[in-house]
Formats: structure tokens, sequence, C-alpha cells
């Protein structure tokens, strides 16, 4: 044996055994090593090429929060389809906490477009001079044109998952919840449908306006809908608000 074919066996024995003890099922067909995941799944997984990546990366790109809607109806099924979707966003101990409101009523949406103005006013109070000004240039919500307004709740009451992971981070709920969004949210971009997350409203006035129970706390208001362009800049960029900070996607090491 030479000194290459002993180094070969040694690595191959040494990634079965490491392989063994994740739990695969180590196999050798001819001269090559196949791993089995041993897990109850009986369907085959799809395999993900290269095309699909490239194409996941182009949906995770143009995606945008939009607030410039066209205004005709979504195709029928479209928003049910889409909250269907986020059955396969993960949720702290399978909790699927969170409970989605289509709000139809047009007293109510004038309520919240009225709590909307009132809390956007109030907001830019917080800032003064040249940024005030541009802060009050801002479209921070399509809430008139969006044909669809979606709200989403955390349900902290709960009874699924039986508490499971979020025994000392009980916002772990929450933030199930903002993973469906995020599902729903590239499940729109793949259709061509555009959403906008409105977060300039005081939770608790929504609660009440839409009449849901006390243990639902507001995670996202959306305008959901057409959107009038798509492009590739951020519209706060555009508007000269903040700019692509590199530095975010940084990993630190400890
Ligand atoms: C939790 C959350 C709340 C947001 N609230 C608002 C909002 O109230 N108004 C608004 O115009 N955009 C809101 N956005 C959208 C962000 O401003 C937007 O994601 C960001 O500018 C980057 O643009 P992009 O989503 O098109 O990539 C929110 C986004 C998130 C994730």
């Amino acid at each position: 044996m030479t000194q290459k074919q002993h180094n070969d066996l040694y690595a191959g024995l040494a990634s079965v055994v490491a392989l063994a003890a994740r739990g695969c099922r180590v196999e050798k067909s001819g001269s090559t090593w196949n791993r089995r995941i041993m897990l109850p799944n009986t369907s085959p997984s799809p395999t993900f090429d290269r095309a699909f990546r490239a194409d996941l990366e182009q949906l995770f790109a143009w995606r945008r929060d939009v607030r410039r809607f066209r205004c005709e109806p979504l195709e029928a099924n479209a928003l049910d389809e889409l909250v269907a979707l986020t059955a396969y966003a993960p949720s702290v101990g399978y909790s699927q906490p969170s409970r989605f409101v289509r709000v139809r009523d047009a007293h109510r949406r004038e309520r919240i477009i009225a709590e909307y103005e009132r809390a956007n006013a109030d907001a830019a109070t917080a800032y003064a001079g040249e940024r005030r000004a541009t802060y009050i240039g801002l479209k921070l919500a399509g809430l008139r044109e969006a044909p669809e307004h979606v709200a989403v709740f955390v349900d902290e009451a709960t009874a699924r998952g039986e508490g499971l992971g979020r025994r000392l981070m009980p916002e772990m709920l929450a933030y199930s919840t903002v993973l469906a969004v995020h599902t729903l949210w590239l499940a729109a971009r793949a259709r061509g449908i555009g959403v906008g997350w409105v977060s300039i409203v005081d939770p608790g006035a929504i609660v009440a306006i839409l009449d849901v129970p006390r243990a639902w706390q507001l995670v996202a208001y959306l305008c959901v809908g057409y959107p009038q362009e798509e492009h590739l800049d951020r519209e706060l960029a555009r508007a000269g608000w903040e700019e692509r900070d590199r530095s975010a996607t940084a990993i630190i090491e400890r």
C-alpha cells in the first residue's frame, strides 16, 4: 500500500466514524462511501442545483418593501395561498403562534390609516431640521393604495408547543411570527406580489380597532398588492435616508 492509499483509507475510516456518530448510516458501494441520513422520511429530497441557488439569490435581492401599489386586486386565492405557505416557517416548539387578519372593512381601514397618520406625524417630531424635512418627504406606507391589508399577530396565549424553547426567552414566540412574515414576503415576491411592512402605529390601537383577543400582540401590519415598479435599490436608500452598511453582514469570532 502506498502512502497515499494509506492516507485515503485512514481519512475514509475517520469520516465513517464521524458520520456514524452523527446518526448517519454509511455504506460502501464499489470504491465510494455513501452516507444516508437515518430519518423516517420516505419521500426523496429534491436537488437544489446551482441554477436554483442563483434564482433564490435573485429572489432575496429583488424582494422589496413596497409602498407604491397598482390599484388592481390580487388574483383570487392569492392571499390564502401566501398565508398557507407560512406553515413551512419554523416556530419555537412548533407552536405556530401566528394569526392573520385580512382587513376588509372600510371603516376599520380608515381608522388604521388615521392611526398611522397620527403616529407618523408624531414620529416626525423626533427629528430636527433637514432630517425632519427628509422624514416628512418619505413614503412609509401604501395603506390607501394597497388592495389588501393584513395584520399579523402573535398569539401569546397559545398552548401549542407547551412552552418548549421559550422559558428563558419568551420573545421566541414573536420571533416565530417574524419568520412567518418573512416566508410570506418572499413567497409573495416570487409571485410578483409586493408587501410593505408598516410599524408606525400603536399596536394597542390596532388590537382595539380590529377587535382581536387581548393575548394577540401585533407583529406586522402589511400592505399587499401588485407593485407599481420592480427595483433593486431600496426605497430608503433612494430617498437618501439610509445607505447599505456592508459591515452589517460581517461575522466576528470568539
Ligand atoms: C420589522 C420591520 C418594520 C418595518 N416597518 C416599516 C415601516 O413602518 N415603514 C416603512 O416604510 N418600512 C418599514 N419597513 C421596511 C424597511 O424600511 C425596509 O425593509 C428597508 O428599508 C430595506 O428595504 P427593502 O425591504 O426593500 O430591502 C420595516 C421592515 C421591517 C423588517
